[in-house]
């Protein structure tokens, strides 16, 4: 695609819904030119149609980044396509609620390579061509989980403390080179992940609206802090206390109340 000069371009992975979906609109209605990342390719198509309206030039990759050549692959893609990414946005991501010692060896190793491994090779891809033109932003979707151990959703938690510990260190890694590092830590959002969850797959129980945040502030948020170069940024007032009290709260205080919850709420 030739696309004018002016226009940045961003990479979005998990772009076939929820979040990332709606990322993909905000960044598109301001200005940005994308290439949207999922397995679901009619979906990302389905989005590219509608975000002609903001003039934004979209091109659209199937990808299962829980292969273990996804990332080189898409790199390959990206290259021959002569598309050099401006701003990386992580996004994709798989949940689980239950106990650990359940989950089948397919989905620990799945949840692994998306939430993390896909995530680093992606960045560390990418990175260089930013690096070389001292330009760059990178939004990694880590979670209010990273805040805290959340038994029976342990396994998830803890990725998310990686993406959020892998965030931090290359923010402070990249001061001074014009490419500026984020992670956006939402909590519950209405999206599919929560949603299809209601007795599905994921094993997390019915959420009741009030507690779930609009997906379209998250991704609004994630934007701007994006933007801005922030490099922590939690959406919604209810959680940045709920990361606040964790943040402050003796560890072991946090750990055996998200111990009593979660097993109430979350016990298959
Ligand atoms: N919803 C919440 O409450 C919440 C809270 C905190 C953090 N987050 C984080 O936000 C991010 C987005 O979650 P969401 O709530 O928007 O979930 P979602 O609606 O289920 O969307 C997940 C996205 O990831 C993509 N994806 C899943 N498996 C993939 C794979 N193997 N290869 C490539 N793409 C894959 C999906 O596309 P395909 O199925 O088409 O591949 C979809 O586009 C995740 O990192 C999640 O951990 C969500």
């Amino acid at each position: 695609m030739t696309r004018p000069a002016a226009r940045p371009l961003a990479l979005i992975t998990g772009a076939s819904a929820g979040i990332g979906a709606e990322l993909a609109r905000v960044f598109a209605r301001n200005g940005h030119d994308l290439v949207l990342v999922a397995r679901r390719k009619e979906r990302l198509d389905a989005l590219a149609v509608e975000l002609a309206k903001h003039q934004a030039q979209v091109v659209t990759i199937a990808c299962d980044l829980t292969h273990a050549d996804a990332v080189a692959n898409l790199a390959s893609e990206l290259e021959s396509r002569s598309l050099t990414i401006d701003v990386l946005i992580n996004n994709a991501g798989i949940t689980y609620a239950g106990e650990f010692s359940q989950m089948s060896q397919a989905a620990v190793a799945n949840m692994l390579q998306l939430n993390m491994v896909a995530l680093v090779q992606l960045t560390h891809r990418l990175l260089p061509a930013m690096i070389a033109h001292r330009a760059g932003r990178i939004l990694n979707v880590a979670s209010l989980s990273a805040f805290q151990p959340v038994p029976m959703m342990t396994l998830y938690a803890a990725t998310k403390v990686f993406v959020m510990s892998f965030t931090e260190g290359l923010a402070e890694e990249l001061k001074g080179t014009g490419i500026t590092a984020t992670a956006l830590c939402p909590g519950l959002t209405a999206t599919d992940m929560v949603g299809d969850a209601t007795g599905g797959t994921t094993g997390l129980p019915e959420v009741p609206e009030i507690f779930l945040a609009d997906v379209a502030s998250v991704a609004h948020e994630g934007y701007i802090a994006c933007m801005a170069g922030e490099v922590v940024r939690v959406p919604g007032v209810a959680n940045r206390m709920a990361a606040f009290w964790s943040s402050t709260t003796p560890r072991w205080l946090v750990r055996s109340l998200s111990g009593l919850v979660s097993r109430q709420l979350l016990r298959r």
